[in-house]
């Protein structure tokens, strides 16, 4: 357990950075600008360390490209709310609309910008408590909200990332870890190669601007979003589809069914590292996210990142659940303590 600088922030505020590794040697960083993951370092099958989540060096890169969101937690309520309205106990409340007239990942004064407060580590059991408070209307959502972000690594490589949250109003609570995978390295280029199986038979397809749902449940079988046998994620990535067409790749949510409980959401794998992902959740869904809007920039230790560098795993409500019925609502009660938790636990493929 190691707690440095990370730097200033440019806004008056130090950014500090949380090391957590196990007995392993796997290791990862946690920085207080956004309760964001920085890196994730495991050995591959050659013994050698491989960073696999891509990110900056210092709280200024993450800052200006706020828009990419590396290994953010990102609320109050993540992915889409279309046209940047929602109506809570018959009162409507406006959001910012910086995506297409809709609100993606609620703006720019989203809870990933914040500088988050270390409220506990607990060196025995390999953890830390992040807080944030996200007051009432500053990104249009009702309620002052108490924020936790509790991430643990565990001597088996999982890390495992809580987040709880409560509100003084009914409001909305959706709250995600937007890491950026790269199995082979967050440094070696493209992750077409790199193999993907999501436990979801299930997607939401979306209309085709802004990524806003049409409200449909459809089967993945038969089209490019099928991943329920593991698939390289190049291999239909660029189909005569409408859906991958429209997201220039993948960007969909799709249905698990875990019931609540913490299941399996996804597996990875990237043969030349032997380095296999394993994604539990207890959300009822999971956005795959190709990195399709990754610009070419340059990241950690000079590393050159472009589109499709990465894949996330989102664990979420659906996209503009609060518009849909028959989606289940992330529209919370007062007083109600919000719980969701996603684990991303690295293994060898032989292990
Ligand atoms: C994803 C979203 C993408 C993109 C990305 C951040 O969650 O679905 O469309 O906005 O975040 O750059």
């Amino acid at each position: 357990m190691q707690r440095e600088s990370f730097g200033p922030d440019g806004r008056g505020n130090e950014i500090e950075l949380i090391t957590l590794e196990n007995a392993n040697g796997t290791q990862v960083k946690i920085s207080t600008l956004g309760a964001s993951l920085v890196s994730f370092s495991f050995k591959d099958k050659t013994g050698a360390m491989r960073d696999v989540v891509l990110g900056y060096d210092d709280p200024a890169s993450y800052l200006e490209h706020r828009d990419i969101y590396f290994g953010a937690t990102v609320g109050r309520c993540s992915n889409r709310i279309a046209d940047a309205k929602v109506t809570i106990g018959g009162v409507e409340y406006e959001l910012e609309a910086n995506s297409e007239g809709h609100s993606l990942h609620s703006g720019s004064k989203g809870i990933s910008f914040l500088a988050w407060n270390v409220e506990r580590i607990e060196e025995s059991e390999n953890f830390v408590v992040l807080t944030c408070v996200s007051p009432h209307l500053e990104q249009g959502f009702p309620g002052n909200m108490l924020v936790k972000a509790t991430y643990q690594l565990t001597d088996d490589d999982a890390l495992r990332i809580t987040y709880e949250a409560i509100s003084d109003k009914d409001t909305v609570v959706n709250l995600t870890n937007h890491s950026y995978f790269n199995l082979a390295g967050h440094d070696s280029g493209a992750i077409d190669g790199q193999k993907l199986k999501l436990y979801a038979k299930k997607y939401t397809p979306v209309g085709p601007v802004g990524s806003i749902p049409t409200g449909e449940i459809l089967p993945v079988a038969g089209t490019p979003l099928d991943f329920t046998e593991f698939k390289e994620i190049g291999k239909e990535i660029d189909a005569d589809f409408e859906q991958v067409k429209y997201a220039g790749g993948y960007d969909h949510n799709f249905a698990l069914e875990n019931g609540g409980e913490l299941e399996l959401m996804a597996e990875a794998d990237c043969q030349e590292t032997g380095i296999h992902l394993y994604a539990y959740t207890n959300c009822p869904g999971v956005q795959l996210y190709t990195g399709n809007f990754i610009g070419a920039h340059t990241g950690k230790g000079g590393a050159q990142y472009g589109p499709r560098h990465a894949f996330c795993l989102e664990s979420q409500y659906f996209p503009d659940a609060v518009h849909h019925p028959e989606f289940l609502s992330p529209i919370r009660k007062a007083g109600e303590v919000c719980t969701a938790i996603t684990v991303f636990r690295l293994a060898l493929d032989n292990a």
